[in-house]
């Protein structure tokens, strides 16, 4: 394919990537993936304020359960060809610890979506209660600006709730409905690729209320250690991730896009600003980075920077612009532009 103009051959004039994710402004449209970039550890890693200088346009902290978790026996970690599996199973300190770490938090200049799990539906109605009691109730200022929660009904690698929750379009409308009324924040449901059809899930979540979906969380997976020849991982499988899963998470956020008039997060294997556009092509209004942030501190900054220099390279002025681009019905090309 020729493309009108190359990255480097920078048309003039601005490219507009704020991006309204439902209610939420966002300055651009790259976020980070729950629980691959966890800020007080980037703090404590790199001599760099990454609270007064943060890099994605919102922060999706760890997911947080009700209580502490220490997660899955080690390895929990391992590369694999152009992607990477783990099986962290969830580990975090806690609501308590959670809510204890906010008013670290308060300078931060970008939206939190908080990531809510649990084993079963009341442990994700506690933490959403407890969060907005303490929200309520906190000074203007004493707490970051907490726009929405993401219900990861999506985790592999826990052995109850998530991964049956999110598979279940029953199970997960009902989780939704029982979220829905506790709070008017932003209320993002995360989807699994594991099952046959993400749009049977997505749409329940979404007719139980949910304002945004993000997808995808990691495909089922397994390793195996070439000297044992047993599973390589403590939890025996995994969830892969990275460049390898990325066109069937093309794939799968198209199909969601495509079917339901609700905003998306896309993510899976995005590494550079093509991918993260390609993402929104396919009907993304915001894409999220996980792997890559393990790759390098500052994927979050090159990313976005590469975005926009592929939409001015296409002429495009707008992230809204690129947007659903490859989706059916959609007789534009970024030729057009
Ligand atoms: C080490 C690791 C930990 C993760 N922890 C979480 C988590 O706590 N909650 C969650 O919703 N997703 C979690 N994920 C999944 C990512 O948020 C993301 O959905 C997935 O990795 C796909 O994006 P990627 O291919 O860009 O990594 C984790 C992924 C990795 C690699």
């Amino acid at each position: 394919m020729t493309l009108p103009q190359t990255p480097d051959q920078h048309g003039k004039g601005e490219v507009e990537l704020a991006v309204s994710l439902g209610p939420l402004r966002l300055r651009h449209p790259v976020i980070n993936a729950s629980g691959t970039f966890d800020l007080g550890e980037m703090e404590a890693h790199y001599e760099r304020d990454f609270v007064a200088d943060f890099p994605f346009s919102a922060y999706v902290p760890k997911t947080v359960t009700l209580e502490a978790r220490a997660g899955n026996p080690p390895p929990r970690v391992s590369e694999t060809a152009c992607g990477m599996i783990n099986a962290i199973g969830l580990a975090n300190p806690g609501l308590q610890s959670f809510l204890n770490s906010l008013p670290a938090l308060a300078k931060l200049r970008e939206p939190v979506i908080v990531s809510v799990g649990g084993s079963q539906r009341e442990d994700y109605v506690a933490v959403v209660e407890a969060l907005e009691k303490t929200l309520d109730s906190a000074t203007k200022g004493s707490v970051p600006q907490v726009a929405g929660y993401e219900l990861n009904v999506s985790c592999p690698n826990v052995r109850t709730g998530c991964l049956a929750i999110g598979t279940d379009p029953a199970e997960t409308a009902a989780l939704v409905s029982a979220v829905r009324p506790l709070t008017a924040r932003l209320l993002v449901v995360k989807l699994t690729p594991n099952v046959t059809d993400v749009v049977v899930v997505a749409r329940a979540a979404v007719d139980a209320g949910a304002d945004c979906l993000s997808l995808v969380n990691t495909f089922r997976a397994l390793v195996v250690d070439s000297v044992t020849l047993k599973p390589f991982l403590g939890n025996r499988t995994g969830g892969l991730c990275g460049p390898a899963i990325k066109p069937i998470a093309l794939r799968l956020v198209h199909d969601v896009a495509a079917a339901l008039p609700v905003p998306v997060i896309g993510m899976g294997g995005i590494t550079t600003g093509l991918d993260a556009l390609e993402f929104i092509a396919c009907g993304a209004t915001a894409v999220a980075i996980g792997a890559a942030n393990f790759a390098a501190v500052d994927a979050g900054e090159r990313i976005v920077a590469e975005l926009e220099a592929e939409l001015r390279a296409r002429c495009l002025p707008s992230v809204s612009a690129a947007r659903g681009l490859a989706l059916p019905g959609s007789a534009r090309s970024a030729r057009d532009a």
